[in-house]
């Protein structure tokens, strides 16, 4: 039976390298992870997402699985991982697994198979063809290019044959086509939901049916090669209801696909709730307010206008017909108050506290990804060496490829990188900021540690976790802030984020201002006699009509039947 639980759910992502490392040997663990459910708890959490626990020579740092079945050592083991998900139910916190089913690692044993024989039955668990010849030079079967650069195609060593490769060429793409490589899925969902898991995050699920026969793309830019033939592919939508019939709806569950730029028609189909498909997925649209194209290397002005149509466009559309997510931050982004042209060293507390006002009010479950409750800053990467993320070397060795000066390669790299996410959580003051003992973490610390850590935000009288804590209790202790509908204002406002939510004639008012100087805005007529539930300055009344905003204020008003 499903509850529906999800709806009123608050979801905080841990990226387990870096959360906290209690055996002190660099990597983050279980171990460490329980010692901070309470931490998680009472910001007001309800469910964590996991990434990736699972088994994994770590090409792309956990993305890479190579059993499904089994805890990575260097995180514990099943008997760990156990304990982990009582101890959340204890506190009553869903636990949300990742599941990387558009590929496998390439030391999976299903590819090792593959790999073994021509005749091996594991050959069609992944999408291999043989290569095409031109003037007597062996070219990958089709120009589709991988997200992480270069040609999706790796060869098969000694032979003609290539296998697909949609990201790292250690990533391998499942037939999905073939249904034996479902039926693997579906056992796979079902031994984790079994054993109690709560849901699945869906890694960029929408790119795993594609259209067949392959063929080249003729498209003009280069970054996009393929995408249009596996994108929103012809079989996903019967594909997610398969899994849904067959794991997800014999459990309470919950799902959350990351897509990967569906189209909106495609978006809405995937979250109606009637198709059974997914309960939700996430969209990315509005952070690319900052960057050209969507190439999150490429920095552009910011764009306020952009941000809010991608933050509310999913909104409106998935209202009173599927449910939303609320993301600013995640593994793979830098941190959000380093962006959008905020100064954060002159308003880190206001831009942190504004930003999480204006998007977890919306309509949607938020997302918190650890540290952003406490206003962590992107780091100050000095070199490529800092960098872990395969990503950014690719990056990089394409645009010095292009002879693109080294400096300016790097500064480009950083703007966009996946790795200021992926620094340690910085707990305290002490040595590696209290996530281990002194190992030498896995990924280098953020210099600025001993200024922005949990233990300084707690103690100070401008912390943003507590100003969190009180957003979160806001979010879900009124039903306008779950279920309401929502009417955006000043809708062509370069500066100014605005907006209403109403159910059953409660009324709230959520308002901002994204810059750093003061604006005037006129309060709509009926926020006069609203009552303020919380703000970032202090002083704030709708009374007179007419407010001065001060730099990244933000305010959210009641009024009451
Ligand atoms: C998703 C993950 C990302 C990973 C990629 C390939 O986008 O969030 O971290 O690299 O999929 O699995």
């Amino acid at each position: 039976m499903k509850t529906e639980w999800y709806k009123k759910a608050i979801v905080y992502q841990i990226y387990p390298f870096s959360y906290c490392d209690a055996n002190n040997d660099g990597w983050g663990d279980i171990e460490g992870i329980i010692s901070k459910l309470d931490y998680i708890r009472e910001l007001g959490a309800t469910a964590i997402w996991f990434s990736p626990l699972y088994q994994s020579p770590d090409k792309d740092y956990g993305y890479d699985i190579s059993d499904y079945r089994a805890i990575d050592e260097k995180f514990g083991s099943m008997a760990d991982f156990e304990r982990l998900l009582n101890e959340c139910h204890k506190r009553d916190l869903k636990v949300i697994m990742d599941m990387v089913v558009n590929h496998t690692s390439t030391d999976h044993p299903w590819f090792k198979a593959a790999m073994s024989s021509p005749d091996s039955p594991y050959r069609d668990y992944y999408i291999i063809r043989k290569g095409r010849r031109k003037r007597g030079k062996l070219l990958p079967p089709t120009n589709w290019v991988s997200s992480f650069t270069g040609s999706a195609w790796a060869r098969i060593e000694n032979t003609d044959e290539y296998y697909l490769h949609l990201f790292c060429k250690e990533q391998a793409d499942l037939n999905w086509d073939n249904p034996r490589v479902r039926q693997e899925i579906v056992d796979i969902l079902n031994f984790w939901l079994e054993k109690g898991v709560d849901g699945f995050r869906f890694d960029v699920f929408n790119v795993s049916s594609k259209v067949h026969p392959l063929k080249d793309d003729k498209g003009l830019f280069n970054f996009l090669k393929g995408e249009k033939y596996f994108v929103d592919g012809p079989h996903m939508h019967e594909y997610l209801r398969e899994l849904n019939e067959k794991a997800l709806s014999h459990f309470d569950s919950y799902t959350v696909g990351e897509s990967y730029h569906p189209s909106p028609e495609n978006a809405r189909e995937y979250v109606r709730a009637e198709n059974r498909e997914l309960d939700t997925i996430f969209n990315f649209a509005h952070l690319d307010a900052d960057n050209a194209l969507g190439l999150k290397f490429i920095p552009k002005r910011f764009d306020l206008k952009q941000f809010k149509r991608g933050l509310f466009a999913p909104q409106l559309a998935h209202h009173g017909e599927g449910w939303n997510t609320l993301v600013l931050e995640n593994h793979d982004t830098p941190r959000s108050v380093s962006r959008f042209s905020i100064n954060t060293r002159k308003f880190r507390y206001e831009a942190s506290t504004m930003l999480a006002t204006l998007t977890f009010l919306g309509f949607g479950i938020p997302f918190i990804y650890m540290g952003q409750e406490i206003g962590m800053t992107n780091s100050r990467f000095r070199h490529m060496d800092e960098l872990k993320d395969p990503v950014s070397h690719f990056v990089y060795d394409l645009l010095t490829a292009h002879f693109m000066p080294k400096n300016l390669a790097f500064r480009m790299v950083r703007f966009g990188a996946r790795d200021h996410a992926r620094v340690p959580m910085q707990w305290d003051d002490s040595t590696n900021a209290g996530f281990n003992h002194g190992a030498k973490p896995w990924q280098c610390m953020n210099p600025n540690y001993r200024e922005i850590n949990v233990k300084k935000d707690l103690d100070s009288d401008r912390s943003i976790y507590r100003y969190y804590q009180k957003l979160l209790s806001i979010k879900k202790n009124h039903p306008a802030a779950i279920y309401g509908r929502v009417d955006e204002y000043a809708h062509d406002d370069r500066r100014i984020v605005a907006y209403s939510r109403e159910y059953e004639g409660n009324r709230l008012f959520v308002v901002g201002n994204f810059s750093k100087r003061p604006v005037q805005y006129r309060l709509p007529g009926w926020t006069k006699y609203a009552e303020t539930l919380l703000e970032n300055y202090g002083g704030f009344s709708a009374e007179s009509g007419t407010v001065t905003l001060r730099p990244y204020e933000a305010a959210v008003l009641e009024v009451k039947r």
